[in-house]
């Protein structure tokens, strides 16, 4: 799969097949979170992988109701828990150095694409979660002090095919030398 197939083809997947993953494609996996570019090479991110159905059944208690992400929760035979150490992306020697802060969330999202992407690559599915409530699911799987925890990726083998959601065309996002 050529690299615009892969992010053109990738789409959310919300409902998976009762299949377990191999312990070889799980590994592909992580390697891709492992590759992924971070500010200044600090690679800010912990990953929490649930296997247990009681924990995800409790992971997905976090969620809202109204979160279309419910069943993938459950259903997902992995479900990949993105964390972030903090004070480390965007700084140096304990000092921010940008006006943005901490740039765990951009180190992060990076490390998540890679991790679809390669989903998709391997045939499996995945959808990113970040709509539920952090505390309580930071509870739930012990994630300590001083970090946070971003987004939940179930991950399987997809139960449908998704139809591509609209894209705004590049003419109406692009600019040309100034804004
Ligand atoms: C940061 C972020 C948070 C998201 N949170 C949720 C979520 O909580 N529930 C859900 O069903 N989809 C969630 N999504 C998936 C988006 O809805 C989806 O990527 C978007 O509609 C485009 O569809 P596509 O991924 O198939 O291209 C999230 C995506 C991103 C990037």
């Amino acid at each position: 799969m050529d690299t615009y197939e892969a992010i053109k083809g990738r789409r959310s997947i919300r409902r998976f097949q009762a299949k377990e993953i191999d312990r070889e494609l799980l590994e592909r996996l992580l390697d891709a979170i492992r590759w992924s570019p971070s500010w200044a090479n600090t690679q800010c991110w912990e990953v929490v992988v649930v296997r247990d159905p009681s924990l995800k059944e409790a992971l997905r208690q976090t969620l809202p109701g109204t979160n279309p992400a419910n069943k993938a929760m459950v259903e997902a035979p992995l479900v990949f828990v993105l964390c972030a150490r903090l004070k480390e992306a965007g700084y140096y020697k304990g000092q921010v150095t940008t006006k943005f802060g901490d740039w765990f969330m951009y180190d992060i999202g990076i490390a998540t694409q890679s991790l679809c992407l390669m989903a998709h690559a391997l045939g499996l599915g995945s959808v990113i979660v970040g709509l539920f409530d952090h505390n309580r699911a930071k509870e739930i799987l012990n994630v300590p002090e001083g970090v946070e925890l971003v987004s939940m990726i179930p991950i399987g083998y997809p139960a449908h095919e998704a139809t591509p959601p609209k894209r705004r065309d590049v003419g109406e996002f692009v600019h040309w030398d100034r804004y």
